[in-house]
C-alpha cells in the first residue's frame, strides 16, 4: 500500500511537471485527488489493512495529498501568470506607431457669412424662412410692383423657364410668400441663391447669394429700418463701422435707399481700395415696403407698415475676407478654401 501511495505521488508529480495549460491541470487534479481519483481509491481500501498499519498509511496518504496539492497550486499560479503575460503581450499598444490623421472639414466662407448673418438676425428676434429658387413671374416681379416695362424683366437679365416661371432674380419674392402666408407682426430673414443673366467678371456671376429681411407691424418707420441696419452692420463688422443711407429707387419700397458702410481697409479715412471716399459702396438695398405691395399681399397699408432690405452675401464675404474675385467663391479650389 505504501508502495502504491509513493507511486501515485511520483506519477502525479511527473504529470504535473509536464502540464502546460490550466485545463490539463484540472484533469490531473481529478485523476489523482478527485472523488473517484487514485488516492481516494487507496484510502477506501484502508479498511482491509491491519489496525496498527492504518494510522501510518493514513498519515502517508495525507502527506502524498499535501504534496500533490502543493505542487498543483504552485503550477496553477505559474500557468495563470504565464497566461496573463501572453494576454498583455497581445494587447500591447505600440505608442511609437504613427497615428491616423483625421481630416476635419470646415464651412465654406460663403456659408459661414450666411450663418453669421442669420445668427445676428435671429438674436434680434427674426425668423429664418426659405423660398424656392424657381419662382413665378408674379412673385418675382408683379406682386412686387415691378412695372411691366422695367429693364430687370428683360430677357437679357432674367433666366426665364417659361413665360410665367423663372429663376428668381432676387430673394424679394420670399417677402410676397411670407406676407401671403402669415399675419403681421412679421419679422423674417431669408437667404439663398439668386440668378441674373450677367457676364462673369471679378464682381459678377450669373449665380449669387442674397439675404432678404422683412419687418411688418403697426407704426414701423424708417427710423426702425436705419437702426436695424446700423446694428447688424456693427454686429457683423465691428462697432466702429458707420453706415450711410443714399436715396435710391426700388419698385417695391418707397422711400428706398442704398446703404454704404465705412471702408473696411481704412475705416473711413480714405484709401486706394475705396478710391479715397472712405466708404464701401452698395452693400445693401432697402426701404419702406410700398403700400401697393402690402395690398397685393393682403395686408392693409392703413393699418400696417414695414421695411425690407436685401444684401449680397457674396459681396459681404468678399469685403469681410478681402477677396477680390467672386469666382474664387465658386471654383472650389482647395488652395483657396483651406485658408478659411
Ligand atoms: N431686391 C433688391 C435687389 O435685388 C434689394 C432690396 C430688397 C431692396 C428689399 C429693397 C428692399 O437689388
Amino acid at each position: 500500500m505504501k508502495e502504491t501511495l509513493k507511486n501515485i505521488e511520483k506519477e502525479a508529480l511527473n504529470h504535473l511537471s509536464k502540464t502546460s495549460d490550466l485545463k490539463e491541470l484540472d484533469q490531473i487534479r481529478i485523476k489523482f485527488l478527485g472523488k473517484k481519483g487514485e488516492l481516494t481509491k487507496v484510502l477506501r481500501g484502508m479498511g482491509k489493512l491491519p489496525k496498527e498499519e492504518r494510522p501510518i498509511v493514513g498519515q502517508l496518504a495525507n502527506e502524498v495529498r499535501g504534496k500533490i496539492e502543493e505542487e498543483l497550486e504552485k503550477i496553477k499560479g505559474e500557468l495563470k501568470n504565464k497566461e496573463k503575460l501572453i494576454k498583455l503581450e497581445k494587447e500591447k499598444i505600440d505608442i511609437s506607431m504613427p497615428g491616423k490623421e483625421k481630416l476635419l472639414g470646415h464651412r465654406h466662407p460663403l456659408l459661414k457669412v450666411k450663418e453669421d448673418l442669420e445668427n445676428v438676425f435671429m438674436n434680434m428676434g427674426f425668423d429664418i424662412v426659405e423660398g424656392p429658387e424657381i419662382e413665378t413671374v408674379h412673385n418675382n416681379f408683379d406682386a412686387l410692383n415691378s412695372p411691366e416695362n422695367h429693364p430687370s424683366r428683360d430677357l437679357s437679365d432674367t433666366f426665364y423657364i417659361t413665360d410665367n416661371i423663372l429663376l428668381r432674380t432676387h430673394t424679394s419674392p420670399v417677402q410676397v410668400r411670407v406676407m401671403k402666408q402669415r399675419k403681421p407682426p412679421l419679422r423674417i430673414v431669408s437667404a439663398g441663391r439668386t440668378f441674373r443673366f450677367d457676364d462673369v467678371d471679378d464682381t459678377h456671376s450669373p449665380m449669387f447669394h442674397q439675404l432678404e429681411g422683412l419687418v411688418i407691424d403697426k407704426n414701423i418707420t424708417m427710423a426702425n429700418l436705419k437702426h436695424t441696419i446700423d446694428m447688424f452692420i456693427k454686429e457683423i463688422f465691428g462697432s466702429d463701422m458707420e453706415t450711410r443711407f443714399r436715396p435710391h429707387y426700388f419698385p417695391f419700397t418707397e422711400p428706398s435707399a442704398e446703404v454704404d458702410v465705412s471702408c473696411f481697409e481704412c475705416k473711413g479715412k480714405g484709401c486706394d481700395s475705396c478710391h479715397g471716399t472712405g466708404w464701401s459702396m452698395e452693400l445693401l438695398g432697402c426701404g419702406m415696403v410700398h403700400p401697393k405691395v402690402l395690398e397685393n399681399c393682403g395686408i392693409d397699408p392703413n393699418e400696417y407698415s414695414g421695411f425690407a432690405f436685401g444684401l449680397g452675401i457674396d459681396r459681404i464675404a468678399m469685403v469681410k475676407y478681402g477677396i477680390n474675385n467672386i469666382r474664387l467663391l465658386f471654383d472650389n479650389d482647395m488652395r483657396f478654401l483651406n485658408q478659411f
